[in-house]
Formats: structure tokens, sequence, C-alpha cells
């Protein structure tokens, strides 16, 4: 029995695995997985071949392995932007937590891109005295990208991204960090949303995954996550008025979806239920939350994370929740599982 896995797949059909993952999550009749491995879900040759067939799409067949994947365009990462217009709900800790579980844990190339001028991103990962060193040094920020070059040659994407863990299999964590520099970015006219996007392109084939972790308001720097972005993780705190920032997103994209109607938006790829306990008013946030996503057509992760006072420790030594030595494993546990299901929702 010959069996394919999202890459293969998109080698076989000629396109990219962003188109496969759209495919699984919105064509009701993609086949389901034949098995779930570790490196992710696996078809059958044959289910993958019949569907094709039924939908009309035309199957390379033997290009995954005759070397056609050497004509076919290079890797390029999937990229997630970690939004929600409600300040506090955990978007920077979800950034660097799954960050560091997708680098160390499931052996990616990760580059996260801090784009909020608080910089705690930065801060998370590099940990405090870290990032002190790196303002200390004058190293460059994400500001640079926006600022309008004034006869100077626009700086490189290379220059900006810190190397803050590479591993012998090929797997690294990297990071281009923000500074308070970037709150000016604000003021610049919407015509320069788009150099995010432009310069991840130049190093979109060098990674897997690109999270982008956003600041809590609309500004250009919303829109130019949209340009770039194929996927948004809306982490969502359980609490009072937890369900305000959710509208609010879907304005802002449904307003970027008017004015540049021909690109690619992205798409919400769920909710996800951060700093859980079983506090009576949680549960009922909960439930009021799930109606609301309900309503609005949202997808809602299984998995949960649940308040653990190890991830601001983390946080402040630059570590990711299972590198801070008091965690408990089930607190550990519980990022493996957030962490598969939303590498399987964007078919990593
Ligand atoms: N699961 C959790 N358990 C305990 N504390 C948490 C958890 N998630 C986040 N926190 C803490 O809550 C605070 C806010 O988290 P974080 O900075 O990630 O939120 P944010 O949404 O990025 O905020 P902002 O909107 O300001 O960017 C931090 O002190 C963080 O350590
Ligand atoms: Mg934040």
């Amino acid at each position: 029995m010959e069996l394919v896995g999202v890459a293969e797949i998109a080698l076989l059909l000629g396109v990219t695995k962003q188109a496969v993952a759209n495919w699984r999550n919105r064509k009701g009749g993609f086949p389901s997985p034949a098995a779930n491995l570790k490196a992710g879900p696996v078809w059958t040759l044959e289910s993958i071949q019949k569907w094709a067939e039924a939908e009309g799409y035309e199957i390379q067949l033997g290009a995954a392995a005759d070397g056609a994947a050497a004509a076919a365009p290079a890797k390029q990462a999937v990229v997630m932007a970690v939004m929600n217009m409600k300040g506090g709900v955990g978007k920077s800790t979800v950034a660097s937590n799954f960050g560091w579980y997708a680098a160390y844990l499931k052996n990616l190339k990760v580059l996260l891109v801090d784009l909020d001028p608080q910089f705690n991103l930065s801060q998370y990962i590099l940990g405090a005295e870290g990032y002190e060193q790196l303002i200390e040094k004058g190293l460059p920020t994400v500001d640079a990208m926006f600022q309008p070059s004034q006869g100077q040659p626009p700086v490189q994407v290379n220059k900006l991204i810190r190397k803050v863990k590479n591993w012998e299999d090929g797997s690294c964590l990297h990071l281009i960090p923000a500074s308070l520099d970037l709150a000016w970015t604000m003021r610049l006219a919407l015509e320069r949303s788009h150099v995010l996007r432009d310069q991840l392109d130049d190093v979109r084939s060098d990674y897997d995954l690109i999270i982008i972790d956003c600041a809590p308001t609309e500004s250009i720097l919303s829109t130019a996550t949209y340009h770039a972005a194929d996927w948004i993780l809306v982490p969502v705190k359980p609490e009072f008025l937890a369900t305000i920032g959710m509208p609010l997103l879907l304005k802002s994209l449904q307003e970027f979806k008017r004015t540049y109607p021909n690109e690619d938006a992205p798409e919400v790829a769920g909710i996800l239920f951060n700093d859980v306990s079983d506090r009576v008013e949680h549960t009922r946030s909960r439930q009021r939350v799930r109606k609301e996503a309900a309503e609005l057509k949202l997808h809602v992760f299984k998995a949960e994370l649940n308040h653990s006072d190890s991830y601001p420790t983390g946080a402040r030594r630059g570590q990711p929740i299972f590198m801070t030595d008091n965690a408990r494993t089930e607190r550990k546990n519980e990022l493996t599982r957030v962490g598969n299901e939303i590498l399987e929702r964007v078919g990593l």
C-alpha cells in the first residue's frame, strides 16, 4: 500500500501544501487520512487518486518520486499570525511556546516575527536580559522594514533575523525582534503595508513555519499582517467580555478583503482557549465564546492551555514551558496537544 503525506499530495497535484490544507478544511469530500503519524497525516495513494479524479484534478503520477520535486516551486513556509483585538489574552505567550514546540519538539524551521511595538515576544524569546543586550548593541529591529528608504537601499530581511537556536538536524528558532520604534510605523501610509509580505517572501523558502505576533490594535501593522499571513490563530482567555475581540477581528479582516479583493486573505485557523481554569466564570465564558464562534462559523481547537505560573516564569528567562523546572507534566503535555492540533490544521 503506497502512502502519501501533504507534501507528496501537493507535488502530485502541482499545488502548494497550503492548498492541500485548504482542501482538507473546506472540501467536505477530501479523504480522511489512513493514519495520523507523529510526522503528520498520511493517505493511501489510491484514495487521493480517486478524489483527484472525481474533482477533475490532473495527477502527475511519479512526480513525488522521480525528482520532479526539483522542478516544483521551492517549499514555502506556512505563515501564521497570532491575533486578537483584545489585549492580554496570551498572544505572545502562545506565539513563543508554540514556536518553541514546533522547532524543538517537531524539528521544524521556525521564524518568529514580533510585530508589536511593546516587544513582549522578543523578551519572551530572548529573556529580559538578552533583549536588553540586543537593544544596547543597536541591532536593527522589525521597524527597519517599514521605514521609507530615504535614498538608502532597503534593509535586507536577513539583517533583521536573530538566529536564537540552530539545531544539528537543521531545525531552528529564529526571531525578527521589535522595539518601541515600531510605534512610528503606525503613522505610515497604508501603501507600505505590503512590505512585510514582500520581505518575508525573500526568506519563505528557508523556513517551514513563520509566526507573526500582533498587537491588539487595528493599524497598518494588522493590514501588513493580512497581506503576509495564510492563517490567523486567535487565543482567547475565558474571562469577562472574552468575545469582544472576535467580531472586531472579523470586521477588520472583512475590511481588508473589500480593500484588496484580488489578494489571498488569510483564513482564521481557529480559537484557542488560553489561561483556562475550572472557575465557574471561566466555564461560563467558554460556553459564551463557543456559541459566538458557532454563530461566526469559526473553528474552536479542542485542546486548551490551562493557567500555569510557569508561562510567566519561562518568559522572563526566555524559555518555553517544557524547559522550565517546575512546570507540571500535564501542563507540558497540553502544549503538545495544542501544538499538534494547530500544525495539523495548517497542513504541517
Ligand atoms: N496560560 C497562562 N497561564 C498563566 N499566565 C499566562 C498564561 N498565558 C498568558 N499568561 C500571562 O498573561 C500575561 C499576558 O500574556 P501575553 O503577553 O502573552 O498576552 P498578549 O495577548 O500578547 O498581550 P498584549 O495584548 O499586550 O500583546 C503575561 O504576563 C503572561 O505571562
Ligand atoms: Mg503580546
